[in-house]
């Protein structure tokens, strides 16, 4: 059974304002609550990154695909990297604008480089890796 330990941190009062604001939104109970939280979704990603076997995740992208050969780019390296793509999803948002989410698979060092090539296509809006686990090992 784990013992629970109490500590103090010292954070900017702007920071630790939009803290408590955004928790208050994310429906948790307390501080200590959204705190733990964090500490165990950093954990997840250290341990991820340090991962000598395979780990899963997803990539998120959203991207104007009227811009100049981004869907080229995009299937391109999507089919260089396909042994670690497990699945796609794409999503139409508005007249321009689409969403794609890739669940990938593999070795973190490889994901995360695919991850920035693909991050770095012009026309990239936006791009996100989450790092996923069992976490098991984390209570
Ligand atoms: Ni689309």
């Amino acid at each position: 059974m784990s013992t629970i330990k109490r500590f103090s941190i010292s954070l900017d009062n702007a920071l630790l304002e939009k803290f408590k604001r955004k928790i208050m939104t994310k429906g948790y109970a307390n501080r200590s609550q959204a705190m733990a939280d964090l500490i165990r979704k950093s954990l997840v990603n250290i341990e991820w990154d340090a991962s000598q076997g395979e780990v899963i995740g997803t990539v998120t992208l959203v991207y104007n695909h009227h811009r100049k050969d981004i869907v080229n780019q995009l299937v391109s390296l999507q089919h260089q990297f396909h042994q670690g793509i497990l699945a796609t999803t794409h999503i139409h948002m508005d007249k321009e604008n689409c969403l794609e989410v890739l669940v990938v698979k593999g070795k973190a060092k490889k994901i995360r480089e695919v991850y920035n090539q693909l991050g770095r296509l012009k026309g990239i809006k936006f791009s996100d890796l989450s790092t996923a686990t069992t976490g098991r090992h984390l209570t």
